[in-house]
């Protein structure tokens, strides 16, 4: 096999905030926790990335950066070849991270005291980027449906009636649950939105990482009426394992939106992007293609081996494929543990570090995140431990 997904790779004493000892003490209280928590993945990222990184390295003066033609060119063609969206190079806006972007763009169109809905059990820093910046939040839960997930319209259609809701941020594909929206979902949610002038903040950073039998499909490409009233943050960074470059580009089609979002990247100084970001970037949206589709079989390969282990040799807990995203969402509320004893359960005597359901707010509760962007051996042994610890749990 041409790229080495099994192979592990000591990330420590490289400034990991997943594996580095010290974090992990004070985050979970020790610092021999097996990491499965924040999403990026444990592989090597594509060679040809590192090559171009290496040689920029050797260059050896790493001054103010701009961006060029090439850059722009990349993510028309990725989006072209990958998604069927043709972009407009004018509509991208360079931004330092898709977490930072969401923090300017609620900051950009929402004044104190206005709205934005979620779809909870959602990643949690879209909560923060709305108490942060001054709004309030308006949670429109997703529905549990047959062992899925899907969006409440009803519910949607009755809050969008609240004047003050401005904006909806959509996590698609959607963390931590793994649904890949349809076309038909997103038109439905897309239409409620635009009858009630609510701005779609569409958050596509996953939108690379797609299971086999399902499609991405670009909230902006459905019509122009949605693309005029959306914008659309996408990244390199979960596709390539490229996270700590901080390179992310806010993709807004209509002129006037954008205008005002780069007002406040100018208040915020945000300007120049870093040297290593633009270069990866680059590199990957050119020449990572073919790692990105062994990476992917991997990572399908990983969720089957989850599937089976947790049917076979779970009891309790149960899992339903994620659709997209590299992120296996685990359902424990078979166990019938309370949030705190579950929390205690996992780090205490498992030492597994994951990420806990509730933390994606009401709904999240009971469940258990376990990043699957690694060798599956780490999974083994993670599974491998909550199976040890079933059987102590059910000998008492
Ligand atoms: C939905 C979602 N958005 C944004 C991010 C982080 O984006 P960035 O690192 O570009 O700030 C993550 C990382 O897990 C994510 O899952």
């Amino acid at each position: 096999m041409q790229y080495q997904f099994d192979k592990i790779i000591d990330r420590k004493n490289t400034n990991s905030v997943k594996w580095e000892p010290n974090v992990l003490k004070t985050m979970f209280g020790d610092e021999e926790m097996l990491p499965m928590w924040v999403a990026d993945m444990d592989f090597k990222c594509p060679d040809p990335v590192v090559e171009a990184l290496v040689k920029r390295a050797e260059h050896g003066i790493y001054g103010y950066a701009d961006i060029d033609e090439s850059y722009y060119e990349a993510i028309v063609d990725w989006n072209a070849r990958r998604n069927n969206w043709q972009l407009d190079k004018s509509w991208i806006v360079f931004t330092p991270g898709v977490v930072p972007a969401v923090n300017y763009l609620v900051q950009t169109f929402c004044k104190t005291g206005d709205k934005v809905i979620i779809q909870n059990p959602v990643y949690y820093p879209f909560s923060m980027a709305i108490n942060n910046n001054g709004a309030g939040i308006v949670l429109n839960p997703l529905k549990e449906e047959a062992g899925d997930y899907v969006m409440d319209y009803e519910d949607l259609e009755a809050k969008v009636k609240d004047p003050r809701v401005r904006m909806l941020i959509l996590c698609s594909p959607h963390n931590p649950v793994g649904r890949v929206w349809r076309k038909e979902e997103l038109e439905r949610l897309g239409e409620i939105c635009l009858a009630n002038d609510v701005l779609v903040v569409a958050d596509e950073i996953h939108s690379d990482l797609i299971m086999s039998g399902h499609q991405h499909t670009p909230f902006a490409s459905i019509s122009e009426s949605f693309a005029n009233n959306s914008i659309t943050c996408v990244a390199p960074s979960k596709t390539f394992n490229l996270a700590g470059l901080q390179v992310s580009n806010i993709i807004i089609p209509n002129d006037k939106l954008r205008k005002e979002y780069q007002v406040t990247l100018e208040n915020n100084a945000i300007r120049h992007p870093n040297t290593f970001g633009i270069v990866a970037l680059e590199a990957a949206y050119t020449k990572g293609e073919p790692w990105l589709e062994a990476v992917l079989a991997y990572i399908e390969g990983n969720m089957d081996f989850i599937k089976k282990f947790v049917d076979e040799r779970l009891p309790g807990v149960t899992f339903k494929k994620p659709e997209g995203t590299y992120l296996a969402w685990l359902d424990f509320r078979g166990l019938n543990m309370d949030q705190s004893s579950l929390e205690k359960w996992m780090q205490r005597d498992l030492k597994l570090a994951l990420d806990e359901g509730y933390i994606f707010g009401s709904g999240g509760e009971g469940f258990e995140r376990i990043n699957a962007a690694c060798p599956r051996s780490l999974i083994e042994e993670a599974l491998g431990r909550i199976e040890r610890g079933i059987k102590a749990l059910n000998s008492k």
